[in-house]
């Protein structure tokens, strides 16, 4: 292999840029060429392709955002936008790609193997929800953002002693909500994951008003249901002073935290080791803080599970 591709695609995720320059320097490293393809698939297709050298990645591994721009491309889902994909890497002589992204992105990069083209799989996304490794590129600087953010609504919900409910991203996974509960003390944590109860989410804001808690807090997953129904009906309910704040796209920019960035690079040059090594169809992952990789195939037909033991936690730390 002397010449390989790298593109971010789907919802940017803070520390894709510490990925990008992971790939390229890493190739380099190994006498490769880099082109970095932007705005992901689409300009795969349309052949919006540039050589990278050392420099060009330079002063962006604190970066959030990604350098080579991102896109969701509906063109690409259709068997002649990605003949077209290929034709513009067998333009080029490039060999290999390396698709950073999320698991739309994913299927993108299985459906690229499937016409025979070299790909590898680097999860970059702040829902956490890529079966095959235990952290995606993103999600903990997401995750620190929402923090920042539930810490200085929690000042406002004291003063006023209200009840706040927060709607965090997270597409069809509850992960960031989950953690954000958990390292925030929230009352309550709705997931897709988990069957709730608005009845017993009632009777504990309550419960908690009675005994003179000054302010509550719900967190809300996007894939349960919108943030500001869940506070008119808690309005309702309880005649609670309630406010709604939906946390939106805040939580997918600012520089990526240390767990990112190094997450990014190791991640990165892995992919890199992969292509190198012929392999395909793969994906790399962070297991128990190992790196390791699997069959996008195979990742893609697993179910995306919460750590259950860690929901429960949180029930019992705030009864
Ligand atoms: O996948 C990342 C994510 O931020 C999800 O959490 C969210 O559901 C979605 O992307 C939002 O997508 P968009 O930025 O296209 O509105």
């Amino acid at each position: 292999m002397k010449r390989i591709g790298v593109l971010t695609s789907g919802g940017d995720s803070p520390g894709m840029n510490a990925a990008i320059r992971a790939v390229v320097r890493k190739a380099i490293f190994h006498g490769l060429e880099v082109y970095g393809v932007k705005y992901g698939y689409a300009g795969l297709i349309s052949g919006d392709i540039e050589k990278l050298e050392i420099g060009d990645v330079g002063d962006i591994i604190h970066r959030g955002g990604t350098k080579l721009y991102t896109a969701r491309c509906e063109e690409f889902k259709t068997p002649e936008g990605r003949q077209e994909a290929v034709n513009q890497l067998n333009a080029l002589g490039i060999e290999g790609l390396v698709v950073i992204g999320g698991d739309g992105s994913f299927r993108g990069a299985e459906k690229l193997t499937d016409l025979g083209f070299p790909t590898i799989g680097v999860p970059g996304t702040i829902d956490n929800d890529i079966p095959g490794t235990d952290y995606t590129i993103g999600f903990d600087t997401a995750l620190n953002t929402v923090i920042n953010a539930i810490d200085k609504i929690r000042d406002t919900a004291t003063s006023h002693e209200r009840t706040y409910v927060i709607e965090v991203m997270g597409r069809n996974a509850g992960d960031l909500a989950l953690w954000a509960g958990l390292a925030d003390g929230a009352e309550t944590i709705v997931i897709p994951e988990e069957q709730y109860d608005m009845e017993s989410i009632f009777k504990r804001l309550k419960r908690g008003h009675d005994r003179g808690k000054k302010h509550s807090i719900i967190i809300v997953a996007e894939g349960v249901g919108s943030g500001p129904e869940f506070g008119e009906k808690i309005k309702e309910a309880t005649n609670l002073e309630t406010r709604v704040t939906v946390l939106g796209h805040i939580q997918r920019g600012g520089s990526p935290t240390g767990f990112d960035r190094v997450l990014a690079s190791r991640l990165g040059a892995k992919a890199v080791e992969l292509l190198i090594d012929g392999e395909q169809g793969r994906m790399v992952g962070i297991r128990n803080n190992k790196v390791i990789h699997k069959a996008i195939t195979e990742a893609l037909s697993e179910k995306h599970e919460i750590d259950r033991d860690m929901y429960v936690l949180s029930q019992e730390l705030s009864i």
